[in-house]
Order: C-alpha cells, then sequence, then structure tokens
C-alpha cells in the first residue's frame, strides 16, 4: 500500500523528521517560511495529512477548496487558536495537537520571566552590557520578593499545574486559582491553592498574574484596560500563553504610566511584530515565543504527533484529537 502523503509546514527537529520519512511519504516545507493561505490549499488537494503550527494561520480562506484530499491536521504544538476548527470540521478533517509534553518547560519559561521581571534581571543586564553599572550600592536596581509572595494562575490545566508546582514548592508561594470549571479538591490540594470565583475577585489579590489559559475568539483581550485596573499597582502579569489574550495597547499604557509593576512576555499579539510602545517599556520582560523551546521538548513534540499519524492512518481515534 502506498504510504500516506504528509507535508511539514516548517522545518522540525531532524531526528523526528527522519523518523516520519521512514514511515510516510515525507515532504518538508523546504523554505521554513510561514505558508499563505494559497500555499495550504495546494497543500490541502495533495497531501492525506498537513503538519502546520502556531506560525499557521489556518483562517477560513485557507480551507477555500471543494475536495481536499487532506484527512488529518495534526499541529505541532498544544495551542490550535490559528487553526480555524469549524472550516476543518466541514471538510471533515480531523485535528489534533500536542499535550502534556511542553507543560514543564512552558512553566520554566513563565517562571523565568516571573523572575526575570520582578528581580530586574533585563534592565540589570542591559545596564551592565552598556557600560552604565558603576558598582554595588545598597539602593542600586532595587527588585520585588518573589518568595512567598501570591500568584495567581488563570487557566489550571497542565501548564497551569506545572507553575503552581514551581511556585508552590520552589517558591512558598500563595497560589490562587482561576478556572471555566471547577478545579477537584484533590487538585487544589496538592499546592495548597485555592480557587476564587472568577477573574475580577482574583486580580486585586495577587503580587503575580500568570496566564495559562486557552486563546482564540473566546479569550481575546482577556486582559484589558479594566482589568490591568483592578491589579495591584506594585503587581506583574506574565504571558506564556497567547498574544490575543492580552490587548497589548492597555498593557503598555499600563506599563508606561506604572498602573502595574511590571510584565514578563513570551507571546504577542502580531508576532513577529513588536509595537514600539511595548520595545520602550523598561519594566517589561520579553522573549521570541521559547516557551517550548528546548531540544527534548521539541523532539517530544514532534513525536507526539507522529504518534498521532499512525494511530489515525492505521484507523485508530489519535489520542490527542481536539476537534
Ligand atoms: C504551543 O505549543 O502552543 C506553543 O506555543 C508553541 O507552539
Amino acid at each position: 500500500m502506498a504510504k500516506p502523503r504528509v507535508f511539514l509546514s516548517r522545518a522540525w527537529p531532524a531526528k523526528v523528521e527522519a523518523r516520519m520519512a521512514e514511515v510516510f511519504d515525507l515532504t518538508p516545507n523546504k523554505s521554513d517560511r510561514p505558508l499563505t493561505p494559497a500555499e495550504f490549499r495546494e497543500a490541502f488537494a495533495s497531501f492525506d495529512a498537513v503538519l502546520p503550527t502556531v506560525t499557521d494561520k489556518l483562517t477560513e480562506s485557507a480551507f477555500d477548496l471543494a475536495k481536499p484530499r487532506t484527512r488529518i491536521l495534526a499541529n505541532y504544538g498544544v495551542g490550535y487558536s490559528h487553526i480555524n476548527t469549524a472550516e476543518a470540521a466541514r471538510h471533515k478533517i480531523v485535528v489534533t495537537n500536542t499535550p502534556d509534553v511542553l507543560s514543564d518547560c512552558t512553566a520554566d519559561l513563565a517562571m523565568t520571566l516571573l523572575l526575570m521581571v520582578a528581580r530586574r534581571a533585563g534592565e540589570g543586564e542591559r545596564e551592565l552590557r552598556e557600560g552604565r553599572w558603576t558598582g554595588w550600592r545598597p539602593t542600586h536596581m532595587i527588585g520585588t520578593k518573589v518568595s512567598g509572595a501570591t500568584l495567581g494562575i488563570v487557566g489550571f490545566g497542565r501548564i497551569g499545574q506545572a507553575m503552581a508546582q514551581r511556585a508552590h514548592f520552589g517558591f512558598g508561594m500563595k497560589i490562587l486559582v482561576q478556572n471555566r470549571s471547577a478545579v477537584p479538591a484533590e487538585v487544589l490540594a496538592r499546592y495548597n491553592a485555592v480557587q476564587v470565583a472568577n477573574l475580577d475577585d482574583l486580580l486585586p489579590q495577587c503580587d503575580f498574574v500568570s496566564l495559562h489559559c486557552p486563546g482564540g475568539a473566546a479569550n481575546r483581550h482577556l486582559i484589558n484596560s479594566r482589568r490591568l485596573d483592578l491589579m495591584k499597582r506594585d503587581a506583574f502579569l506574565i504571558n506564556t500563553a497567547r498574544g490575543e489574550v492580552v490587548d497589548e495597547h492597555a498593557l503598555a499604557q499600563a506599563l508606561w504610566f506604572n498602573t502595574i509593576g511590571g510584565a514578563g512576555l513570551d507571546v504577542f499579539e502580531r508576532e513577529p511584530q513588536i509595537s514600539a510602545e511595548l520595545m520602550g517599556a523598561d519594566n517589561l520582560v520579553m522573549l521570541p515565543h521559547l516557551g517550548s523551546a528546548t531540544a527534548a521538548t521539541r523532539e517530544a513534540m514532534g513525536f507526539r504527533v507522529f504518534e498521532n499519524l499512525v494511530d489515525f492512518f492505521e484507523g485508530r481515534s489519535p489520542r490527542d484529537q481536539v476537534a
């Protein structure tokens, strides 16, 4: 039987590409740049499986073709708000993602941002590299103590819980949780966490707020100027979830007018473009979407896609089917 034709939208870790090529008729996107909707329509017409990732905007127009050959979109990444799942369903295309394998590294990065912004690590490094450091003094670059502070976690799925693990056991932080559904008591008890009724109740109580909810239309601008105003004047916002969850203009205003203490961002509304107002904010730490960027995790994500594809083409339901 002919091998299924599989299209990779970006370059993947070499080990995973090699394994994929043993089992499937694999075509990688050699240019390793995000594809246009027209290029996706071509891919949908010619391949049995298309493997997109967060940089691929699979909006309605990408699905504007009569009879796709593609039967599965196996996404490389846990978030899939870049895929129009209603359009995929209209064409009976299955969608899968890669949960679990990136939770630890994403939470590690959220904690990195939290520590960096609280202890002014970005500002300190800039000062030193630019030759502006005049030496130690008791009042130099004073930051905020993390240990024992209160952390609000928005979205208490796998990554939110991995963040709680680090914050509670590593830093003795008090954990407050906001989640769409009720979190089982035994899960909260693991981190001595308390679930609050809603986001508006959570924000005024926290020294740090870390976002771990999905992106997409439902959570677009969940953090807006009204909610930023609910935060304490010296509190910090951390976003490793999706750029659209935060109204970036409102955040820039809050940073410039010091109505919050600072922010740490790994994701942006118009990635990879960063607005000038964010670029100029000193109380902000920014990283280029590095949440899952470790060798071990990027390989594990690829092998998770591989397992989903093998299940699908052998007639089983892929374990990470999301639509
Ligand atoms: C994810 O898995 O959603 C990460 O943001 C990388 O795509």
